[in-house]
């Protein structure tokens, strides 16, 4: 399976923060918005990774993480002139998945909980149609919204509704067969001028072919979308990282428990932040297998 990170948009309700760069880069707690939705892909066993954002910005992207070899994985990088639409991505990026399976993580969604890995790795194994991972929230009206029955098949989608009476939002991780191109291709744009992405999640359910993962309560699904909340996720981050000793989202970490790569190329990336307690934590968690 491949991953796209979908980075672009203006940010416009970050502002003035992101006047100058891009609302995905902007640091929560310790380390830079996209980490955590990257994360999340690494997580699921996906090694090829393209990055979209505007042409703005995408060279940010490339400075932080560059081919991606020092982690052991491939990224790419692709221009989003407009912000056309989340189902914009599958048409972008139609040539970097060409016949295989893909995953999609909105660049500013943070994801946290037990056993996610291990959701992640059976999903991305399985995968026929489209996965969806649902969130009980208590403000439905401003997300995707679905219901299901009790084998998770989707029974209904419906995009920021004003009367929901169903809490299940739709998180920003979505998980396709290599239909989606051809069916991103086809939906016609909305009322806003955006291939929406609701709209590709609906001929799958149409399909038959839609399933939706229920995150419990026991789960983190950050906001990061006003200033109130972006320093909430990175207070969480905090918070779990003081009081446990382990990190969230920490790339160079996962890279070496997927065994993308070995301790002693971990350990060289912890040194080369030696100055951090990142980079002190990325010693100490190689420092007896390397
Ligand atoms: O976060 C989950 C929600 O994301 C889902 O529940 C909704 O169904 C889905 O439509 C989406 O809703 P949002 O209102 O959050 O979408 P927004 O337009 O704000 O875009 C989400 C992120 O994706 C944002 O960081 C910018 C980026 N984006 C968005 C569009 C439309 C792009 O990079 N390009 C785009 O064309």
């Amino acid at each position: 399976m491949k991953g796209i990170v979908l980075a672009g948009g203006n940010g416009t309700r970050l502002h003035p923060l992101t006047h100058a760069v891009s609302k995905q880069i902007l640091p929560v707690y310790n380390k830079p918005m996209i980490y955590y939705p990257l994360s999340v892909l690494m997580l699921g066993g996906i090694k090829e990774i393209l990055v979209i954002s505007t042409p703005h910005h995408l060279d940010m992207f490339r400075a932080l993480l560059g081919d991606g070899s020092r982690l052991g994985i491939s990224m790419a990088y692709a221009e989003q002139p407009e912000a056309n639409g989340i189902a914009e991505a599958f048409v972008i990026g139609a040539e970097f998945i060409g016949a295989d399976s893909v995953a999609l993580v909105l660049g500013d969604n943070i994801f946290h909980g037990p056993g996610f890995s291990r959701i992640l790795h059976r999903e991305v194994s399985r995968i026929d149609g489209c996965v969806l991972f649902g969130y009980p929230v208590k403000d439905p009206e401003r997300y995707g919204v679905g219901t299901v029955d009790e084998e998770g098949r989707l029974l209904s989608l419906r995009e920021k509704p004003v009367d929901s009476t169903s809490n299940l939002a739709i998180t920003g991780l979505y998980l396709y067969d290599n239909d989606v191109v051809d069916i991103a291709k086809n939906v016609m744009p909305s009322a806003r001028g955006e291939l929406e992405i609701t709209d590709v999640n609906r001929v799958y359910l149409e399909r038959g072919k839609a399933r939706l993962v229920s995150l419990g309560r026991g789960f983190a699904w950050l906001d990061t979308g006003t200033h109130e909340s972006l320093l909430q996720a990175g207070q969480y981050v905090q918070l779990l990282e003081l009081r446990q000793g382990v990190r969230i989202a920490c790339l160079e970490e996962i890279a070496f428990r997927m065994g993308f790569i070995d301790a002693g190329a971990c350990y060289e990336l912890g040194e080369e932040m030696r100055h951090t307690e990142y980079g002190k934590y990325l010693m100490e968690i190689t420092a007896d297998s390397g």
